[in-house]
């Protein structure tokens, strides 16, 4: 209550809240009175009309709920576009697909920088869920690389024509819908959501042989859990990894998400999980809140997208932090020539480059991965440490 007191809504808003509260309703009704907390995430995210990337809620910058790495700054966009450089260097040219792009600014910077490095795309692809943002990457896009636009495309699924190139997620397999448990040694529960007195809440139910057999075995992975241990796993994230890179027969995947190898990943010290939800700049715990109108977000399991490579026909070839990928595509030397003589935004960039890599800020807690297909190339954003060692 003290958090719904602190995020109050406007009028709009609490209209949304209040149809997606009437949605959620019918639809744990109809499913019997219990709805599993990966079927709610997926509604609270993706239901149409309704769900947080299918509804027109601002996402993005300071009137909106989170701040990505793109959104910090131009750094990240250009090492991006030098990573892409190096593979589209040794394809001889190719497609980049983005999948998850955001307000666009991604695309349009790394666009840009690559157009500087002679090796742009001949075709820059994305897929992204929401109409909303597709709208507004059009709009960015236009406005910020004009001349470039007609390389760019948008695909209402993934490809099915084979490409050789990138793709690149920033920030999207972590929006991506999870089971949540509860451990107690002897029983594993499933948690999902019910209506009590009007209110949507918690309620747990006996998890399957299959779930518990599989919390089991992460159990073992991160190591003495204590009697009701919470925490998630993603069931979807090998099959829809597979699926929006079926058709890359040549290149590289870059995944950039926050999340930790499974053994630290499932420590027992981490005993209510890694769900984090997102409104108006505030980070907090609770998912049931204001679904529709808030980002529910859970970490990535790296040792499951590390399987999911191999699942999908890909060699798993990096796996390091937005720091030493940044660093080791040369984020100084961007800094020094996007500066050039003005020493003012030589220190603005350096803030920026601050907030991206210091390990209190988004220097540690995100993670880069690197699946490779029909190359093998050793790639320069994994160059100064690669800690493939730790899945
Ligand atoms: C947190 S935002 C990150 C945006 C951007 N990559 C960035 O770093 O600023 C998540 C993006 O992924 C998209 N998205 C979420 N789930 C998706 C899915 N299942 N398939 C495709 N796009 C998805 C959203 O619409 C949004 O553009």
């Amino acid at each position: 209550m003290a958090l719904q007191r602190e995020l109050m809504l406007n009028d709009a808003q609490a209209q949304h809240a209040e149809r997606m509260q009437d949605f959620l309703a019918h639809q744990i009704a109809a499913a019997g009175g219990w709805l599993s907390f990966e079927q709610y995430m997926d509604m609270a995210l993706y239901a149409p009309g309704l769900g947080y990337y299918s509804a027109g809620a601002r996402k993005f910058g300071a009137d909106g709920d989170f701040t990505t790495a793109p959104e910090v700054s131009g750094l990240f966009g250009a090492c991006v576009a030098r990573q892409c450089a190096q593979v589209l260097g040794a394809l001889g040219g190719g497609t980049i697909l983005e999948i998850g792009a955001g307000s666009g600014r991604l695309a349009a910077d790394v666009l840009r920088r690559l157009e500087t490095l002679g090796q742009l795309p001949s075709q820059y692809s994305i897929l992204d869920i929401s109409a909303d943002l597709r709208e507004r990457q059009r709009l960015r896009l236009a406005q910020d690389v004009p001349h470039l636009l007609h390389r760019v495309r948008w695909l209402d699924q993934p490809p099915d024509e084979s490409f050789a190139g990138v793709v690149i997620a920033n920030e999207v397999l972590d929006a991506l819908p999870v089971t949540r448990f509860r451990w107690h040694g002897d029983r594993v529960e499933v948690l999902g959501v019910i209506i009590d007195a009007g209110r949507l809440a918690w309620a747990a139910r006996p998890a399957s042989t299959a779930m518990a057999e599989n919390c089991g075995r992460l159990a073992i992975a991160g190591g003495a859990w204590g009697d009701g241990y919470v925490s998630e796993y993603c069931p979807r994230l090998s099959a829809w990894t597979h699926d929006v890179t079926r058709s890359l027969r040549a290149g590289a995947a870059l995944w950039f998400d926050y999340g930790l190898p499974r053994s630290q990943y499932y420590l027992a010290e981490r005993h209510d999980g890694t769900l984090m939800c997102h409104f108006r700049h505030r980070a907090h715990g609770d998912p049931l809140l204001y679904p529709g109108l808030q980002d529910i977000t859970a970490w990535v399991d790296y040792t499951l997208l590390a399987e999911a490579s191999r699942a999908a026909g890909f060699a798993l070839s990096g796996f390091t932090t937005q720091s030493y990928f940044l660093a080791g595509l040369g984020v100084d030397q961007e800094m020094q020539r996007l500066a050039g003589d003005d020493a003012d935004q030589f220190a603005r960039l350096a803030n920026q480059a601050r907030r991206l890599m210091l390990p209190g800020e988004m220097g540690e807690c995100f993670k880069v991965m690197a699946w490779q297909r029909g190359t093998d190339l050793p790639l320069a954003g994994f160059s100064l440490q690669d800690f493939r060692h730790t899945l």
